[in-house]
């Protein structure tokens, strides 16, 4: 079995898209694969819920808790690690995980460490997406899945949806139209990425 652990910060529609379509789709049988673990920076964050709901481990781990960056991230290590052994690999799935990750956790876990972003990347890596694509004046928007790597919002992708921006656009109906693509992506990436291991 291989054991997915997701990271998220807030509502956790991602992670629950995930959870939802391995459940339809019988990963457990046709992948070997099965979400393990959520794990939330905060304690509030609603997917926890769901989450809960659905029987899967959850840990909280509240960064303001730890005295610098590398010591939160020793610890969500620490965290992720009980869910890695040899026969149960560990995928790491950041799922609107609002924290940025040292290098040293990075490459703790390369290859196996994919994030989903709300831009087409490389453009617009970093906060606000939206509502630079507005400014910028683009016509399309849409989201990122890649492989992360050091550098921030870089790393190889490996899918990308594209969704119109309309004249009369807001940051908000733009997140939401981007965000129901996300929800069709992400399960369908990481999918294809635990297929190849
Ligand atoms: C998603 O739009 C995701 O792409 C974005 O946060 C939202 C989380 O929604 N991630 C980032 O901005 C990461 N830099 P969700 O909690 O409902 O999945």
């Amino acid at each position: 079995m291989k054991n997915i652990v997701i990271l998220i910060s807030g509502s956790g529609s991602n992670m629950a898209a995930i959870v939802k379509t391995s459940l339809r789709d019988h990963w457990a049988d046709t992948l070997g694969a099965r979400v393990a673990a959520v794990i939330s920076n905060k304690a509030d964050a609603a997917g926890l819920d769901f989450a809960r709901s659905h029987g899967i481990a959850t840990q909280v781990l509240d960064h303001k808790a730890y005295p610098d960056r590398a010591a939160f991230d020793a610890a969500l290590a620490q965290t992720i690690d009980a869910f890695d052994t040899p026969q149960q690999p560990v995928l790491v799935v950041l799922a609107g995980f609002m924290r940025i990750l040292t290098p040293g956790f990075v490459n703790r876990y390369a290859g196996r460490l994919v994030n989903i972003h709300p831009s087409l990347l490389p453009a617009f890596a970093g906060l606000h997406t939206h509502q630079r694509a507005i400014d910028a004046g683009c016509k399309v928007a849409g989201a990122t899945v890649h492989l992360v790597t050091p550098e921030l919002d870089h790393g190889p992708i490996l899918a990308q949806a594209v969704v119109p921006l309309l004249p009369d656009d807001s940051a908000d109906t733009l997140a939401a139209r981007v965000l129901t693509q996300e929800h069709l992506i992400y399960p369908k990436a990481v999918y294809e990425l635990l297929q190849k291991k």
